[in-house]
């Protein structure tokens, strides 16, 4: 595939929650082989971004299309097959079992018809990018250490073979040198496998340090984009993000009718 082609295409999506507009007319681009970052602080927007594309929340306007191919009314177990699994916030493991069984749900997605070998192939991968994972294979999943339990949620969503992986705050409740072993992960998953990564994320320094390009989001609204190194060097960045952004953003807001 050609690497400057869209994987991934929002285009003014909004989502309510009631009266709650969560996300408002947001676009946003994820080219093939790119990692991308949706920064944004507490409520901004992040999660429901991610659900949407996941198909896990319905779109209010707008449209969310995979490879050309709009899939804004496709259920969600229909979205595996699109190539895409989402790494939920929180991880949400069933940690009442092991980390084989967590892994074989991943697998659920490919479908009733996955042969057996298929779906051993597929574990095969995972443990040979996780192998903390096949030291641990018949330990609970809440057994796990926080850093482990992240490597089982990201191991869980490969098992589908997607070529967009949508990551839900994985550094969260993580000790920063096992945040950064998470980010590297993902570099390297990134770089040898054809895969592109959408991940929302509150520790903005480790997500642009792996970004290619990030949306900074806020209220709902995207008032930032740009290439992560640019955003890096930003000294505003933080006031941007936490709510305190002076010149434009904050107006734009102010005069909203949320
Ligand atoms: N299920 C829901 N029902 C009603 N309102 C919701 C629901 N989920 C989220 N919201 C609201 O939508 C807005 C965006 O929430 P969202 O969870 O997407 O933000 P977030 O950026 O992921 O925040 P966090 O960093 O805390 O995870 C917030 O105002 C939140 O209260
Ligand atoms: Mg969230």
């Amino acid at each position: 595939m050609n690497t400057a082609s869209s994987f991934l295409s929002v285009s003014g999506l909004s989502v309510s929650y009631g009266q709650i507009r969560a996300i408002r007319d947001v676009s946003l681009n994820v080219f093939s082989g790119e990692i991308v970052a949706i920064l944004g602080a507490n409520g901004a927007g992040k999660s429901t971004l991610m659900k949407a594309v996941a198909g896990l929340v319905p779109p209010a306007a707008g449209n969310v299309e995979i490879e050309g191919r709009s899939v804004s009314r496709l259920p969600a177990h229909q979205r595996p097959g699109m190539g895409v699994a989402l790494v939920p916030e929180g991880r949400k493991l069933f940690t009442p079992l092991t980390v084989e069984q967590n892994l074989r749900l991943g697998a659920y997605s490919l479908g009733q018809s996955a042969s057996r070998k298929l779906v051993g192939e597929r574990m095969d991968e995972v443990l040979e990018t996780f192998p903390v994972l096949a030291d641990r294979l018949h330990a609970l999943a809440g057994e796990l250490s926080g850093g482990q339990q992240q490597m089982l949620a990201i191991g869980r969503a490969l098992m589908s073979k997607p070529r967009l992986l949508l990551l839900d705050e994985p550094s969260l409740g993580l000790a920063p040198r096992i945040v950064e072993d998470v980010f590297a992960t993902l570099l390297a998953l990134n770089e040898s496998r054809d895969l592109s990564v959408l991940i929302a994320e509150q520790n903005i320094r480790e997500a642009l340090a792996v970004a290619d390009r990030a949306y900074v989001i806020q209220l709902g609204k995207v008032v930032i984009e740009d290439d992560a190194d640019i955003l890096f060097d930003r000294k505003d960045i933080e006031d941007v993000y936490m709510g305190r952004y002076k010149d434009g953003a904050d107006r734009e807001v102010a005069c909203d009718d949320r």
